[in-house]
């Protein structure tokens, strides 16, 4: 292959000092699960021996037997004075029809198939709660209104709509109502300053496009939305991970990561996170934007439950907090409203946008101007308003219903975020160290044993790693369904907990 080496200096694993006859097959594994799922390509290169050893505090002898392990699996070969060079993934090398993907289709068809969410039921198991998925419940749907806005574009506006628009942007008044309902976060906003895609995930993907270049860093938080793992492999991109926990990011490892050179891009979601339903406050957006400051990076933030604040005021896009005009806000109506419209939009500055709309042009020339004409006018008839308040008016329900359950039900040390808004919670299993790593993919397979469906943690990282936290998602869930499913989930952590307990000792 004659493709220039891109260095992958910054992929490190993080090993478990405890084990160390384990060392060489735990390195092995993260480069292995690295080329697997397209965080290093083929042609790439492994970071240097000596580099990994020093920086993962282990022998050089541990690291070469890691790699030496991997070049017998066929995956990399050492080259005096080129260093240790990524040949094939094990699908590509097993499967012939595989030399005609690119290696960015290839990391893209590797992440799809290695994707797990919630296990199933076993097939006489009746369900007792779904916390699993996050599309909105279908008997919501405003199906009536729809077909009535819909009716009435066609027939004062059918030949028109009919064809292709005017503008890749989208409709002039379908903008300017969107930026009336971001006006409590973003007020500067225009109309001039968003352009309307195919869902937020287009949007996603059109950042990507103009702002980053195969090899190229993106900074994501642990644990984080994880189609867009698959997204940043299907560019091409390295990832860093950043935690997020109960007080935001991670500043001092974000510092560190926003340092390297080869940092591009942030992706982050401020409001009502995915998967944790965590929120950061004002002062956690503005220290986040000090930090970004002096740097060059852009940032995403995925705003995709703006509308879905059940309490408190609305908080600044981070957006509208940097004065650098780097970050750009991406939403989307698929979780207040319904996600087959395939309606969503990117508000950035005229530097961003413009690029954004030119690659948009080549990739699908428009987003529908008749889905567009007609989410349009059912607003007008303040049909979305409607829905949007009855909705509300049932989340919170849910939300509370959920914390009501979490206390009653979950043993002591079990945790469970209390979001503002937004469909997620995420539920976590006591830190009891070492042996408490991976209880929450326990929690997901007991739970589905008996009824309950979550997604276990270690789906939102990255590497797959082994996580104590489970997403619970409120949407396919009614209040009844919320008692009796939290009531199995605490049922299922109590008995993994004393499965887990420090035996006894007598003295
Ligand atoms: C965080 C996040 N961003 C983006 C999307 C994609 O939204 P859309 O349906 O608008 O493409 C989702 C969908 O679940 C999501 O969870």
């Amino acid at each position: 292959m004659s493709a220039t080496y891109v260095q992958v200096a910054h992929l490190l694993p993080d090993l478990d000092p405890t084990d160390k006859a384990a060392l060489p097959a735990q390195v092995a594994s993260f480069y292995s699960r690295a080329i697997e799922d397209g965080r290093v390509l083929v042609g790439e290169r492994l970071p240097p021996i000596r580099e990994v050893a020093t920086c993962c505090k282990v022998t050089r002898a541990t690291v070469q037997e890691a790699y030496r392990r991997l070049a017998d699996l066929g995956l990399v070969a050492g080259t005096v004075g080129r260093g240790t060079i990524v040949l094939a993934s094990a699908t590509a090398a097993s499967d012939p029809s595989h030399r005609l993907l690119s290696p960015y289709a290839e990391a893209a068809l590797r992440r799809t198939r290695a994707m797990k969410g919630a296990p199933l039921l076993s097939e006489n198991q009746e369900l007792v709660a779904n916390f699993a998925e996050l599309a909105p419940d279908e008997s919501f749907f405003p199906v009536d209104e729809w077909r009535e806005a819909m009716d009435a574009v066609l027939r004062t506006r059918g030949r028109e709509l009919l064809g292709y628009g005017h503008s890749t942007f989208g409709l002039q008044e379908l903008r300017e109502l969107l930026v009336v309902r971001s006006h409590d976060s973003d007020p500067e906003l225009s109309a001039d300053n968003l352009l309307v895609t195919a869902g937020a995930q287009q949007a996603l993907d059109l950042v990507l496009r103009t702002v980053c270049s195969p090899g190229d860093t993106v900074v994501v938080t642990t644990p984080s939305y994880h189609h867009m793992h698959g997204l940043l492999s299907a560019h091409g991109l390295q990832v860093v991970q950043v935690p997020f926990g109960p007080d935001g990011l991670d500043h001092a490892q974000l510092s560190r990561v926003l340092a390297r050179p080869s940092v591009r891009l942030c992706y982050l979601m401020p409001t009502f996170h995915n998967p944790t339903g965590r929120s950061l406050n004002l002062e956690q957006r503005k220290q986040l934007v000090q930090a970004l400051a002096d740097t060059d990076v852009a940032v995403v933030e995925d705003e995709y439950q703006h509308s879905l604040r059940c309490r408190g005021d609305a908080l600044p896009t981070l957006r509208s907090l940097d004065a650098r005009g780097l970050t750009v806000t991406v939403s989307t109506v698929s979780k207040d409203l319904f996600p087959a419209l395939r309606i969503g939009w990117v508000a950035g500055s005229d530097h961003l946008l413009q690029p954004m709309a030119a690659v948009k042009r080549f990739m699908d020339l428009e987003t529908s101007p008749l889905l567009q004409a007609a989410l349009v006018e059912f607003m007008r008839r303040g049909c979305f308003d409607n829905h949007l308040s009855s909705l509300l008016a049932e989340l919170r329900l849910r939300h509370k219903a959920l914390q009501a359950a979490c206390a009653q039900h979950l043993p002591e040390g079990c945790r469970v975020t209390d979001p503002d808004g937004g469909f997620v919670a995420w539920l976590e299993m006591p830190n009891s160290g070492h042996a408490g790593l991976g209880q929450g993919e326990q929690l997901a397979d007991l739970a589905a044993e008996r009824g309950v469906r979550v997604v276990p943690g270690r789906a939102f990282d990255l590497d797959g790693a082994a996580s104590r936290g489970v997403r619970l998602c409120l949407t396919r869930t009614n209040v009844d369904q919320i008692h009796h499913g939290v009531r199995v989930l605490g049922e299922c952590a109590r008995e993994l907990l004393e499965v887990h307990a420090p035996a006894q000792t007598f003295l």
